[in-house]
């Protein structure tokens, strides 16, 4: 194995000047544009941006499913660029979980073979395999269908196999593409509640792109990508959580205080 780079910091993921065009016949089309970012071990970021603006372009390339075309992308300290593919499909296998905006299961396999996918891959023995797939599926509500095939599933339901494919090995880093984007409310809430439980119990870091940052208590940080670049209003974002936790201790503590004097004039 060639000597690695290695950038020094506590960081699991650090992009310098990141771009991404796009070149199709004569038309190169300039979609990332110079991204700086980091991601901390454990946080839960969230990526926002308008249709377009190339979230799915970074979570691919996060998730080394495709590469830039300028720019250092370092995972844990190691830069990606000078991986063999091998190091970098292992890498992926054991370490992250990619949850597609399209889904990506294979439509002739059953939603137990989709969720077993990488732990065959990954050389978990058969009976292993099966116990977590049922426990997996279980857990995103869907333990009753596991002999069914994507086509005989909903959008939801699909998603949810998804995201339980994605957890099948136990991954320390989840790139989520928009998970709750087919999901009513009522099931994007408990998606939300499993991956915060992941997150905040287990220690996972997570990077979710999402139409929705009103589901925002889970995020650590909102970033926004616009034209190419991130937009650092995402700070303002940051601001109003911090306002928001601190208007809520005020309110409980006045609640609080209202009781105690309800209390003693009874
Ligand atoms: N393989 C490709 N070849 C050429 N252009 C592409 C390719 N993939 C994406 N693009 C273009 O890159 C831009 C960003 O696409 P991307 O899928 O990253 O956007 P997005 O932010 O995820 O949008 P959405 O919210 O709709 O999912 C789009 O203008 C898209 O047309
Ligand atoms: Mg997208």
């Amino acid at each position: 194995m060639p000597d690695k780079e290695v950038h020094q910091s506590g960081d699991i993921v650090r992009l310098i000047d990141i771009r991404k065009t796009y070149i199709t016949g004569d038309l190169q089309v300039p979609v990332l544009k110079g991204i700086h970012a980091t991601v901390k071990r454990g946080e839960f970021v969230g990526f926002i941006g308008t249709s377009g603006s190339g979230k799915s372009t970074l979570l691919n390339i996060l998730g080394m499913l495709d590469v830039p075309t300028a720019g250092q992308y370092f995972l844990e300290e190691t830069e990606v660029s000078q991986l063999t593919d091998v190091e970098q499909a292992t890498i992926r296998n054991r370490k992250i979980g990619f949850i597609f905006q399209s889904f990506n299961l294979f439509p002739h396999l059953s939603v137990e073979e989709n969720i077993e996918v990488p732990m065959i891959y990954g050389r978990i023995a058969g009976r292993i395999r099966r116990k977590r797939a049922l426990d997996l599926a279980q857990r995103v509500g869907l333990g009753h269908r596991l002999g069914h095939r994507p086509t005989q599933l909903s959008g939801g339901e699909c998603q949810r196999i998804a995201i339980a494919r994605a957890l099948s090995n136990n991954p320390a880093f989840i790139l989520a593409d928009e998970p709750t984007g087919n999901l009513d409310e009522k099931t994007s809430d408990e998606i939300m509640k499993l991956f915060h439980e992941l997150n905040r119990e287990q220690g996972v870091t997570i990077v979710m792109v999402t139409h929705n940052p009103a589901l925002g208590p889970h995020y650590d940080k909102i970033i926004r990508l616009r034209d190419g670049r991130i937009d650092e209003t995402l700070l303002e974002w940051e601001v109003k959580k911090q306002e928001h936790a601190v208007f809520k201790e005020i309110e409980e503590q006045r609640d609080k205080a209202e009781v105690e004097i309800n209390e003693v004039t009874q």
